[in-house]
């Protein structure tokens, strides 16, 4: 199997052909945009037949294989894009055959599965990536950039409401919805907002309540096993309203609505609410500091952060208003901004914004209020991290050999 010359850039693989896989094409543009960057993509891996398939269609010159272990030796970096339940076994294996990982959120579906992999980086000092796009999203750098200049003052609260108007598609139709896949929504869709609300209260959850429950899609009947299809098949504004639906995943037994309440280390108070039924899809955030609040209205290109620094009865208005920049549909800008990190941390030896440190930090908060909120809603704290491993992060030592690669 030959899957390109050493000295030709950073031979990458992509390991999951569905529809996440997408973020693989930036790979060409991030290379061919950024003179520093040489990378293509050589090899794909899919387990089923289907997927090679779309492999082959996509990239027809790379090697395609049923498994992520026949990639060892061949590249030097991997797109991991499989479901959320594999993710921990995978990035374990290409981190101990030493090829550099860009792994999708969740980073795993439970807290012990995401230490086992910060841990193997840690050892290994194999470079790991978590792909936390919406952190890169033009209204999160918006949000930030306002605390950032002191708005709003010291930032005391972070709470965040999440219509998740497109959820009967994107998440009851298959193995999203099956909780030994996912463990939860709270988890695999929440995880970037958790990190998100982590980012804009400058503190990572500490202690954790979760409450919520599976309100309506369990009441639909009508099911079917779509294996063999991809979201894009089903997806339509037309399946509403959400009763209504039909074919849902024959296994439905996560939460649809839920919420989250959380302390972060810093004192910061900060709540979360996720609703797959709503028929708008968007999320928004308020965050309230010594000083004033902040408000974004729509969360991509065409909304508004608003600003309110004077005391006043109710007031759509605000005392400053700011565009969001960006796509006005979809998150294209952040996963190339994202693809653009990690091929610049992996060649260049760059250190990169997103941390798999707040990947795990988001895995905690979301795995923990999903086991507070099955059992009672009790609080519960998060474990730490090994010190070595939390060392490794902060002051990385090691340097990946892709990063002579091509340079
Ligand atoms: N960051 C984001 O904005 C974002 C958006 C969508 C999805 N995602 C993440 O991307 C991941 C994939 O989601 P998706 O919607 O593309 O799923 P999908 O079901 O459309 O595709 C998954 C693909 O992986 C393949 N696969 C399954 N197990 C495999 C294995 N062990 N080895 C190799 N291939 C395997 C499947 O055959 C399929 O082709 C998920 O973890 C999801 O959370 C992230």
């Amino acid at each position: 199997m030959s899957m390109g010359a050493d000295n030709a850039g950073l031979r990458v693989a992509v390991i999951g052909m569905g529809q996440r896989s997408a973020i693989a094409r930036h790979v060409a543009d991030a290379t061919a945009t950024d003179p520093a960057l040489a990378a293509r993509v050589v090899a794909v891996a899919d387990v089923t037949a289907a997927g090679r398939e779309r492999g082959h269609a996509e990239y027809p010159d790379a090697v395609v294989v049923g498994h992520h272990r026949d990639l060892t030796g061949h590249v030097d970096a991997a797109i991991v894009t499989t479901p959320d339940w594999t993710h921990a076994e995978i990035a374990i294996d290409l981190l101990r055959a030493g090829i550099a990982v860009y792994l999708e959120k969740p980073l795993a579906i439970t807290v012990e599965d995401a230490d086992a992999v910060l841990n193997t980086a840690a050892e290994t000092g194999t470079p790991l990536y978590v792909g936390h796009n919406f952190r890169h999203a033009a209204v999160v750098r918006l949000m930030r950039e306002v605390i950032a200049r002191g708005e709003i003052g010291e930032v005391k609260a972070v709470w965040c409401r999440h219509f998740v108007g497109n959820g009967g598609d994107y998440y009851f139709k298959d193995w999203h919805a099956d909780r030994t896949k996912v463990n939860s929504l709270l988890l695999q869709k929440a995880s970037h907002d958790l990190d998100v609300i982590h980012a804009l209260g400058g503190g990572d959850t500490a202690r954790v309540v979760g409450m919520g429950s599976l309100s309506v899609y369990g009441e639909v009947t009508d099911r079917r096993d779509r294996s063999g299809e991809l979201m894009g098949d089903w997806f339509s504004h037309d399946n509403w309203p959400p009763l209504a639906q039909t074919g849902l995943n024959p296994v439905v037994d996560v939460e649809d609505v839920s919420m989250v309440m959380m302390t972060l280390d810093n004192g910061v108070q900060a709540s979360y609410e996720q609703c797959h039924f709503t028929p708008d899809y968007w999320r928004n955030y308020t965050v309230i500091g010594t000083e004033g609040r902040l408000e974004n209205i729509g969360d991509t290109g065409g909304g508004v952060v608003k600003v309110w620094t004077h005391r006043r009865g109710w007031d759509t208005a605000g005392d400053r208003e700011y565009p969001i920049d960006g796509v006005e549909d979809g998150h294209a800008d952040a996963d190339l901004l994202t693809m653009t990190e990690f091929l610049r941390s992996v060649a260049l030896g760059e250190p990169a914004e997103l941390s798999p440190i707040a990947a795990r930090a988001a895995v905690a908060a979301g795995a923990l209020a999903t086991r507070s909120l099955r059992t009672g809603s009790v609080p519960i704290d998060v474990p730490p991290l090994p010190a070595e491993t939390i060392a490794h992060f902060t002051h990385p030592t090691t340097t990946h050999p892709a990063q002579t690669v091509g340079s």
